[in-house]
């Protein structure tokens, strides 16, 4: 038998296949009908070790609206929130239910699940990457931009699991991401050099710097996350005063393309790492960022499922 597919980072998929789940995303997106009962009885468990608006209420969405069952969990709710082992709660609920999606702390934790787990295991975000999230920002790129090839992407900010799964994401699909970061707060190193030779196959690059101007310059597509993420809030004071100078603000969107478009994964903090008027003006795309969730997340269960 096949070893089953887990989906714990962008770098799990070949470039076709990234190409192969974004098409479907958008055929999902144009035709939700074709989405409709693709996993028809099929048992999806979501499991959430930290807060989730998007991820959480798309993917159950998603999983109803293919004919499937959610089962969406916090993990206080389970055994595991009293110390029953990941690999031992990974084995048992492989029994129940035909995938499960887990939002946790560290990337490790993910991985001990999915190598315990019978059934696909998708990573709904860890401390160490967000790859369904990256699905959705080339999906809305591609849309805005038609095309991923050679698009710019700087991000500015806070190096952390967002920008991982960007940095694959955009060197799969060939395109150039720019991480502009304080020291000390850059993506990891491994992530950068992955992401460099995936590039040298498929003509992406990637570029890491302190300097924001040499990212946001002639950039097509401007994005930031928030500066702590969840786990990190007893640093938000600290990284807020080192992060101030990363703030995508008008300054960074004049450095940009006059077409610039600007993304965030959500949740934003309005002037902190993001301007109001840039997140709520007309260079945003984050609410139809947002609302590819949906379609990428189906793309991927029908993919896992079918
Ligand atoms: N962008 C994102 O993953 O949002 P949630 O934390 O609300 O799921
Ligand atoms: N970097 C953020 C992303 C939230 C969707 C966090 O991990 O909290």
């Amino acid at each position: 038998m096949a070893r089953k597919r887990d989906f714990l980072s962008v770098d799990d998929l070949a470039p076709s296949e990234l190409l192969t789940l974004l098409d479907k995303a958008d055929e999902f997106k144009a035709r939700p009908e074709d989405a409709a009962e693709r996993i028809a009885g099929r048992q999806v468990l979501l499991i959430f070790e930290k807060p989730s608006t998007r991820t959480r209420v798309s993917f159950e969405v998603a999983v109803t609206s293919m004919g499937g069952h959610a089962i969406v969990l916090r993990s206080d709710e389970l055994q595991l929130g009293r110390g029953e082992t990941v690999q031992d709660t990974a084995r048992v609920l492989s029994g129940y239910a035909d995938a499960i999606v887990l939002r946790t702390f560290g990337q490790d934790r993910l991985e001990m699940f999915a190598e315990a787990a019978d059934v696909p295991v998708v990573n709904a975000l860890s401390d160490f990457s967000h790859p369904c999230q990256a699905l959705a920002d080339l999906q809305t790129i591609r849309e805005q931009k038609g095309a991923l090839e050679g698009v710019a992407v700087a991000y500015l900010g806070d190096g952390n699991n967002v920008a991982h799964s960007l940095m694959f994401a955009g060197a799969k699909a060939g395109m150039e991401v720019r991480i502009a970061s304080p020291p000390g707060y850059e993506p990891s190193a491994q992530v950068a050099e992955r992401s460099s030779l995936i590039g040298a196959e498929t003509g992406g690059r990637t570029t890491v710097t302190n300097v924001v101007a040499e990212a946001a310059s002639g950039a097509d597509v401007l994005y930031t996350d928030v500066w702590a993420s969840m786990g990190q809030e007893s640093e938000s004071g600290e990284r807020a005063e080192v992060l101030a100078h990363y703030r995508l603000d008008t300054d960074a969107v004049n450095l940009a393309k006059d077409d610039v478009i600007v993304m965030h994964c959500l949740p934003a903090h309005r002037d902190e790492e993001i301007a109001a008027d840039v997140l709520d003006g007309p260079r945003s795309v984050v609410w139809d960022q947002a609302a590819n969730r949906l379609h990428t997340q189906k793309a991927l269960l029908a993919w896992l499922l079918d």
